[in-house]
C-alpha cells in the first residue's frame, strides 16, 4: 500500500513537472501598445522593406514583438473586433507563425500567447535568400481551414496583416521585408502543418 502510495507520488510529480515545463516554454505576450510611436502619416510615409543584407544579432524585444504580432493578428476594439478585416467579421482564417532562435511558435490571439511547437532554431531553413536566415525573427502567414471562401480571402486578410506588420515596425525602429520565395517543404515540417494550409508569405524582422 505504501510503495503504491510512493509511486502515485513520483507518478504526480513527473507529470506536473512535464505540464510546467510544457508552459514554461510558451511565451505570454505583454499587452498591447495602443499609443505612443511615430504617428501613422509618418509610419506610411516612411514604410519600406528591410535591405537584402544580413541582420545584426540583436533580438527584437517581447514587448515590440508583442505589438507586431498584435498589429498583425490582434484583438482590438475591447476585443469586439480585429486590427485586421476578416471577411463577413468572422475569426482569422490566417494563423500566424513565428520563427524564434529559441523556437517555433504558433499565435493563440485569445490567449495572447505563443504557443510553442518545437524547440529548434529553424530560422536558416525557411528561404533561400542568405539575408532572411541571419534574421533573429521571421513571421510566417498561412491559411487556416479551407473551403472557396478562405481561398478567396487569403491573400486579402495576409495583405492587410502585412502592411499593418510594415507599419508598426517602422514605428518601432525594426526592420521588416515581404518575402514570398520561402523555402515551402521546409516550412511545412518545421510547423508540422496539415494539407490544407497554404503558406502565403513570410516576413524576416529584425536590425540592420
Ligand atoms: C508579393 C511580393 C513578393 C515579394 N517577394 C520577395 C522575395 O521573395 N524576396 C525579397 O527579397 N523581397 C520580396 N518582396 C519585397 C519587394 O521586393 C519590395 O517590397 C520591393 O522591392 C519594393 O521595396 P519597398 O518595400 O522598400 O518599397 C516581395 C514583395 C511583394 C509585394
Amino acid at each position: 500500500m505504501k510503495k503504491i502510495s510512493i509511486f502515485s507520488l513520483f507518478l504526480l510529480f513527473g507529470i506536473s513537472l512535464n505540464i510546467s515545463a510544457a508552459l514554461a516554454a510558451d511565451i505570454i505576450l505583454t499587452s498591447p501598445e495602443t499609443a505612443g510611436g511615430k504617428s501613422v502619416f509618418q509610419a506610411i510615409n516612411e514604410r519600406g522593406s528591410a535591405a537584402q543584407t544580413s541582420f545584426t544579432e540583436r533580438e527584437i524585444s517581447q514587448k515590440d514583438l508583442s505589438a507586431l504580432i498584435w498589429a498583425a493578428a490582434g484583438r482590438n476594439r475591447d476585443g469586439r473586433g480585429w486590427t485586421v478585416p476578416f471577411a463577413m467579421g468572422s475569426d482569422p482564417y490566417i494563423d500566424l507563425y513565428v520563427l524564434l532562435k529559441k523556437g517555433a511558435y504558433v499565435y493563440d490571439p485569445d490567449k495572447n500567447m505563443l504557443k510553442m511547437l518545437s524547440d529548434k532554431n529553424s530560422i536558416d531553413r525557411a528561404a533561400r535568400q542568405n539575408f532572411v536566415g541571419t534574421a533573429p525573427c521571421i513571421f510566417i502567414f498561412a491559411t487556416k481551414g479551407s473551403g472557396p471562401r478562405i481561398e478567396r480571402w487569403a491573400e486579402v486578410a495576409v495583405g492587410a496583416m502585412t502592411q499593418n506588420v510594415y507599419l508598426a515596425a517602422g514605428a518601432l525602429g525594426i526592420k521588416i521585408r515581404y518575402i514570398q520565395s520561402f523555402n515551402r517543404e521546409s516550412l511545412i515540417n518545421i510547423l508540422n502543418l496539415g494539407p490544407l494550409s497554404r503558406i502565403i508569405a513570410i516576413m524576416p524582422a529584425g536590425f540592420q
